[in-house]
């Protein structure tokens, strides 16, 4: 007997935001495996472009590297945002760029937190991790379609520091932990998706280097001796002289390399 296939999970409420691209509909699920999990399930249908999964809770929340995401019940923004962008913006750099500076301007805006882009997909404040990335991409199947990605944001919002120790999470922060102030995490869901669209009018308008400044100046690194760490496992020291989507450069004696954005796993300050 051939297996009966899983059931799509039903989201408990939807939202529609008076936005351009993103958020026209949100889906918001009260437990969910995980929302980028379920997003990928959407990808073989652009007419989806702009659809957002929000899940109050996960029961299996994908980190990078294979690792897990975990977050207790409604302290924390966990989201996938499925878009199909046109070819330019379709770049892995671009779409954490794209993520990460926007969720760098809610959480300045929103709590007056002044935070810096750990590359590649992590945001800190002082040191802790306050949220993380995943981008996952996938083709529609159809030759002509275009290139689907999940743009997936877990980022902690009510954790108290005390919390996040008795969670065996250190080095992790929320906003409520920085800012010693309570956030609710609708609003701050909402806020985040309408700076990505704000963002997204933006960048599909060609507009690209407005985002590689804000990106440059929330990496923090710039004139700066850090070390690359390459996807091939080589590693590559220098004073990072230029950071953008068409390439890293860095000056190692009287040497100057060109790197793309997506060869470098790791880069950090080595001073
Ligand atoms: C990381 O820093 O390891 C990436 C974390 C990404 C977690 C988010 S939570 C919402 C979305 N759904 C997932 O399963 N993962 C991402």
């Amino acid at each position: 007997m051939s297996e009966r296939p899983a059931e799509a999970p039903v989201p408990s409420t939807r939202w529609t935001l008076a936005t351009r691209h993103l958020g026209w509909e949100v889906r918001v699920f009260d437990a969910i495996e995980s929302t980028n999990a379920y997003a990928l399930t959407l990808t073989h249908d652009p007419t989806l472009h702009g659809l957002v999964a929000l899940a109050r809770s996960q029961s299996a929340g994908r980190g990078q590297f294979g690792r897990t995401w975990t977050a207790p019940p409604d302290s924390s923004v966990l989201m996938s945002v499925l878009v199909f962008p046109p070819e330019p913006l379709r770049r892995p750099a671009v779409m954490v760029a794209w993520a990460a500076v926007a969720v760098c301007d809610v959480l300045e805006r929103v709590a007056a937190i002044d935070a810096a882009i750990k590359w590649p997909n992590d945001i800190l404040v002082g040191g802790k991790k306050l949220c993380g990335f995943l981008v996952q991409q996938r083709t529609t199947g159809h030759a002509d379609e275009p290139l689907a990605s999940v743009v997936g944001i877990g980022l902690n919002v009510t954790q108290t520091a005390d919390d996040l120790l008795a969670a065996g999470l250190p080095d992790a922060a929320s906003m409520s932990s920085v800012a010693g102030k309570p956030f609710q995490v609708d609003a701050v869901a909402r806020s985040v998706i309408y700076h990505l669209d704000e963002a997204y009018e933006r960048l599909l308008a060609g507009d690209l280097s407005t985002l590689e400044s804000l990106w440059q100046y929330r990496l923090g690194l710039l004139g700066k001796p850090v070390l690359a760490e390459l996807a091939d496992g080589s590693t590559r020291p220098g004073v990072l002289l230029d950071v953008g989507f068409g390439g890293v450069t860095l000056r190692d004696g009287v040497n100057v390399v060109r790197l793309a954005p997506e060869a470098i796993r790791h880069l950090s300050p080595t001073s």
